[in-house]
């Protein structure tokens, strides 16, 4: 199957957008667009995090403008010291493993933290790559490249559920939630951060006096993070097999190229129906169209929330989120992740359920032919299949190819088809050197 011919637009134009961006929130003018308004300047975030009404996130308020090369390295310390958490012990990095696409360190369905550092935690840690180009939260999704009559539904934010609207409120999250870094509030954050091994990098960086204002401190953390977290190099490097493969710098093997003819076909797989794998408008391919589905993937006995039974985690109607509690045609939904380096990850779904990717491939072909190999008896002895979706709930349950399969149909993908898409998802991984003479096109 031969490459579609492609300008590249991706990676680079976002580096000098992104640039653009941290300079407008400095307030430097750039190329005659200072005058425009920082695109997440009126977040629910910004206020909660000390800015007064009407002002904004990044306003030029720090006595030095921080430049993104010191943003980065500030940011990029501040994400592996574990003084940024009430127990001293865990820092953004021993769940959001470097090594590891910035996903979990281990196969654990969920990692413990919290303020004695054992607090187990609800959910799978995600990769934090390949997020620049997600959408804030939106109930009402319109692909800009199609037709704007059509609503998508729920689409775009952080998180499993999207409940972090932005990357502001995103930045906000972990540092307080009470199953990861566990603060009090941000005057904690920031007196530990005083006292810290960046604290003198921080002053060099923002000013020496930012440490006198606490709420201006706790800017300062934030921006440094979500700099250091749009970094091209490490958080959207674009070096994958495939992304070589699509710059004709590379060959994928038979059962690659199998692998990713599985993946797109509709009638198989089906699978780029929610993970795109195309190039669109120049630019590459993100793997997740940021929209929400329900899969029903099976309950996870290893989380101990889940040792009570009328616990159940429903994605976007809550509980963890909590302001779609009321839309019953929400529950079961949650955000479709990016597939690039996720061959990088040992556990599997929000709840991390599955710690073999071929298990997670196989999920699509069996769920409805073959339930008994993935879901419970009941006592009685008959299967209880979507056990972890209330039976009221399992009308949301995703229906379309792969998922279209009757009693006497044939698998969607056979056993070949289901290798053939894991060696597949092994070309998404970043890292691959490029073969030192392009290919012909
Ligand atoms: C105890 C483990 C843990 C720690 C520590 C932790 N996180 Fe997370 N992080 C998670 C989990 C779990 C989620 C998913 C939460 C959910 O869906 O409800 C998450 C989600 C995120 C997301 C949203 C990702 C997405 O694409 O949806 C970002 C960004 C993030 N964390 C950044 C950080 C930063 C920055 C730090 C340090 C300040 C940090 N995390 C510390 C476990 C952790
Ligand atoms: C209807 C949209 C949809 C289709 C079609 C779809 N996926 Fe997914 N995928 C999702 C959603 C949503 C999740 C997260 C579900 C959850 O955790 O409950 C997910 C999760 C995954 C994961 C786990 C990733 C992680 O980080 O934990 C893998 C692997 C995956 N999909 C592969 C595939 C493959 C392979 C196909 C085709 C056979 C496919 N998907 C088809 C929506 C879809």
């Amino acid at each position: 199957m031969p490459a579609a011919p492609f300008t590249e637009r991706g990676p680079r134009a976002r580096v000098t957008l992104f640039a653009t961006r941290v300079a407008l929130f400095a307030g430097i003018a750039v190329g005659g667009a200072a005058q425009e308004t920082p695109r997440d300047a009126t977040a629910p975030g910004a206020a909660a995090a000390g800015a007064g009404p009407g002002r904004a996130f990044y306003a030029n308020r720090f006595e030095k403008i921080p430049s993104v090369a010191d943003l980065t390295a500030v940011g990029r310390a501040l994400f592996v010291d574990p003084a940024l958490s009430a127990s001293g012990r865990v820092a953004c990095a021993t769940c959001h493993s470097p090594s590891r696409a910035f996903g979990p360190p281990n196969a654990l369905p969920v990692q413990r933290a919290g303020i004695d550092g054992r607090r187990p935690g609800r959910r799978a840690v995600p990769s934090l790559m390949y997020a620049e180009d997600t959408p804030p939260f939106t109930e009402h999704f319109n692909d800009d490249d199609g037709d704007d009559s059509v609503d998508q539904g729920p689409a775009g934010g952080r998180t499993w559920d999207g409940r972090a609207a932005s990357a502001h409120a995103q930045a906000r999250l972990p540092l307080f939630s009470p199953f990861e870094m566990a603060n009090a509030d941000a005057g904690a954050v920031v007196a530990r951060v005083a006292r810290g091994a960046e604290a003198r990098r921080i002053r060099e960086a923002f000013g020496g006096h930012v440490f006198d204002d606490p709420a201006m401190a706790f800017d300062a953390v934030l921006l440094a993070l979500e700099t250091y977290q749009q970094d091209p190099g490490e958080f959207y490097p674009y070096t994958s097999k495939y992304d070589a493969w699509l710059r004709h710098r590379a060959t994928l093997s038979p059962a690659e190229v199998r692998g990713l003819n599985a993946f797109n076909d509709p009638a198989r797989g089906n699978c780029a129906r929610c993970h795109p794998s195309a190039m669109r408008r120049g630019a590459f391919p993100q793997f997740t169209d940021h929209g929400y589905a329900a899969l029903g993937v099976p309950r996870n006995d290893r989380i101990p929330a889940n040792a009570d039974p009328a616990y159940h985690d429903l994605g976007l109607c809550g509980p963890l989120r909590t302001d779609l509690a009321q839309h019953s045609e929400y529950c079961g939904l949650f955000r479709t992740p990016t597939l690039r380096n996720v061959a990088t990850r040992t556990v599997f779904f929000h709840n991390g359920v599955m710690t073999r990717l071929e298990d997670a491939v196989r999920f699509y072909a069996q769920r409805d032919l073959r339930a008994a190999a993935w879901y419970p008896r009941q006592p009685g002895g008959a299967i209880r299949p979507f056990d972890d979706l209330p039976a009221p709930y399992q009308r949301n349950l995703d229906r379309g190819a792969p998922f279209d399969r009757r009693a006497g149909d044939g698998p969607a993908l056979n056993d070949r088809d289901v290798q053939d898409i894991v060696a597949f998802l092994g070309t998404l991984t970043d890292g691959f050197v490029a073969d030192a003479a392009p290919e012909k096109p």
